[in-house]
């Protein structure tokens, strides 16, 4: 694929630390989406939002299950500045901390205190994690960073989210419609590990990789080119396109690029 990107209006980062990131991967998808961009494009797992932010459709549907997350963007979306003097503080984070748990438990986990919460564990916690207890309970320990730099003025972000769509349900309850362009990007699928520590099991990936072969518009979807996955999507006439994710460091210290896959279907506009 040739990659050919040019961005052509003002650079809107991510505002969230997201496991999984796919900025590196915007200049491929650019090169796909421009024959596509008349479209609705469907997140169903849009996490950091890093696609989104980075192809800038007219229209979009962003779905992610995590609901604090969704709430963040929610706020975004109608102009958010967060209020809340921040401080790289153990004792401070561990007090935000509990009353971001104790919003939950009251019922105010939809809040703009939540959400302002939400921002400041994001960028504090251990490695931008997110991660809750058997009773719901955010239980990321502090991130124990030197400095960290904390913007509070997201309002460039809301005329762009006004004209976006966010949800927060599991993706086969998003109403799709057929000419949408879907882009998938799964948590990865980790075949040879005994340990692992997402939710999304294989059921789930043959759940998604179902969904999506069902869908009558074009289809990208992401994963680690495990041969389960290959095989998955391959049966369900998918074309698969090998790519090596930029540097990922696995528990042995490894630093080898990790090889991803991307899954495609339904891309009959010719590409560049
Ligand atoms: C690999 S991340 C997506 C990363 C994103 N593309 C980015 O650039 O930041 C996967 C996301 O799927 C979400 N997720 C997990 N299970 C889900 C489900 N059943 N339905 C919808 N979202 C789900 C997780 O909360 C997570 O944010």
């Amino acid at each position: 694929m040739v990659v050919e990107f040019q961005v052509k209006y003002e650079i809107l980062n991510p505002p969230l630390k997201w496991a999984g990131g796919k900025r590196w991967l915007v200049p491929i998808l650019h090169n796909i989406w421009k024959q596509y961009s008349d479209c609705r494009l469907v997140e169903p797992f849009v996490g950091g939002m890093a696609v989104a932010l980075g192809l800038r459709p007219q229209k979009a549907l962003l779905n992610d299950f995590n609901s604090h997350l969704m709430n963040f963007y929610f706020w975004l979306q109608k102009g958010l500045c967060v209020d809340i003097d921040f401080e790289n503080d153990s004792c401070y984070y561990y007090s935000c901390r509990e009353r971001f748990n104790q919003l939950i438990l009251n019922g105010e986990a939809d809040t703009k205190e939540a959400a302002n919460l939400f921002y400041f564990m994001n960028r504090t916690g251990y490695n931008g994690l997110c991660r809750f207890n058997s009773k719901n309970q955010f239980n990321v320990p502090f991130g124990k960073y030197k400095t960290i730099n904390y913007p509070k003025d997201f309002l460039g972000y809301a005329p762009i989210f006004k004209r976006w769509h966010f949800a927060s349900v599991d993706f086969v309850d998003l109403h799709l419609q057929p000419t949408d362009f879907i882009y998938a990007d799964p948590p990865y699928d980790v075949q040879f590990t005994r340990y692992s520590a997402n939710d999304f099991k294989w059921e789930d990936q043959i759940r998604l990789a179902e969904w999506l072969a069902c869908h009558r518009g074009p289809v990208v979807a992401s994963n680690q080119a495990t041969e389960r996955i290959m095989e998955l999507y391959q049966s369900l006439g998918f074309s698969i396109t090998f790519l090596e994710a930029p540097r990922r460091i696995s528990c042995n210290g490894d630093r080898k690029p990790a090889r991803e896959i991307l899954a495609t279907k339904g891309l009959n506009r010719s590409i560049t």
